[in-house]
């Protein structure tokens, strides 16, 4: 979607850009970046899998830019306070910003806002989406700032970043003091994991977790000498030693659209992690349709609790050998 804005905006001579370093902010993993010289490219991400792809890729991609650079490239998220934390960094790092965004992520609000600035350079509406561009401006307060919610901090963007998730308070309510050593597969900014850590009995917790801003505020959440905190696809991760337990709340979209499939591919990962003895403890939608996977991967699976429109999970006894 991108490059199709952007090569008709650059094909038709409507925008030009300078020679120098560009930093893209946010480009999904498979964007064709063919537009611009690679090694004039800085790709920005806080995603793990994003970065990992990149980077097989052949791409540069770091975390935190320095920069400076002759332009930058902002593809805009979803929550609308991390498109403008990722317009604040972009304008402060380079003279020439472009924006581009689909429509239903609310680029056509965005560039209203924008204009309130700064004059609109160019822009460019294309496939059920739109490129702007701007020179300058001033949008240093737009920069993303913690939040406290309630005693937990979260940053702009992060998963739930207003209060606890009402699924996870659900896997809260059921949960049994836990021991020995856990992980929390998609951990956020830690609400679980701090929940788990309340017993005494858990000697170790891994966060795994693949946005790094929420990782950032669970390390803040999450105080505590027991916890690690891993920047990682949790269903890629394994841990250095079988574990006695895992929890998780796991993720059912990419974007926005649904995919099961990433809570069954979380569902496979613990039963791989697990020592026999071990067991996962997950909430999930009710209609979500982890049962298949849930029965491939443990022998024994019972629904703990059914509220809400959340169904608890307990499963024991991890198959062997199933991949
Ligand atoms: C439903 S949220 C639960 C967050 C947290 N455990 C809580 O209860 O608030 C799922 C989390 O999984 C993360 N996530 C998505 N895909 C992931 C992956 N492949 N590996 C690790 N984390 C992932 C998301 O960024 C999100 O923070």
């Amino acid at each position: 979607m991108t490059a199709s804005r952007l090569s008709h905006a650059l094909e038709t001579g409507a925008l030009a850009l300078p020679a120098g370093p560009v930093a893209l902010f946010g480009p999904p993993p498979g964007t064709d970046l063919s537009a611009f010289p690679r090694e004039a490219l800085t790709l920005v991400s806080h995603d793990a899998i994003a970065t990992a792809a990149w980077q097989a890729a052949g791409y540069a991609v770091t975390r935190m830019p320095t920069g400076p650079f002759a332009a930058a490239l902002v593809v805009l998220p979803r929550a609308r306070d991390a498109q403008k934390a990722l317009i604040a960094e972009a304008t402060a790092l380079a003279p020439l910003v472009l924006i581009d965004g689909q429509k239903h992520d609310g680029v056509d609000a965005m560039l209203k806002a924008v204009r309130g600035r700064v004059p609109i350079t160019g822009s460019l509406a294309k496939a059920h989406g739109k490129l702007f561009w701007i020179e300058g401006g001033d949008f240093a307060d737009w920069a993303g700032v913690p939040r406290d919610i309630g005693g937990f901090v979260t940053r702009p963007g992060v998963f739930s970043a207003d209060g606890p998730d009402k699924g996870s308070l659900a896997l809260v309510a059921a949960l049994p003091p836990l021991k020995g050593r856990v992980a929390d597969l998609g951990a956020g900014w830690g609400f679980l994991a701090r929940h788990i850590l309340e017993s005494d009995a858990v000697t170790a917790l891994a966060l795994v977790e693949t946005d790094a801003i929420a990782l950032d505020c669970a390390r803040e959440n999450v105080p505590d000498p027991r916890a690690a905190f891993h920047w990682a696809d949790a269903t890629r991760w394994r841990p250095s030693a079988p574990l006695d337990a895992v929890v998780s709340n796991p993720p059912f979209h990419r974007d926005r659209s649904g995919d099961p499939g990433l809570g069954r591919a979380f569902i496979a990962a613990a039963a791989t992690m697990l020592a026999p003895s071990g067991s996962l403890w997950m909430v999930a939608n009710r209609h979500l349709p982890y049962e298949a996977e849930l029965d491939a991967s443990f022998r024994e699976v019972e629904a703990v609790a059914d509220t809400g429109g959340f169904k608890v999970i307990h499963a024991r006894q991890p198959r062997r050998g199933r991949r």
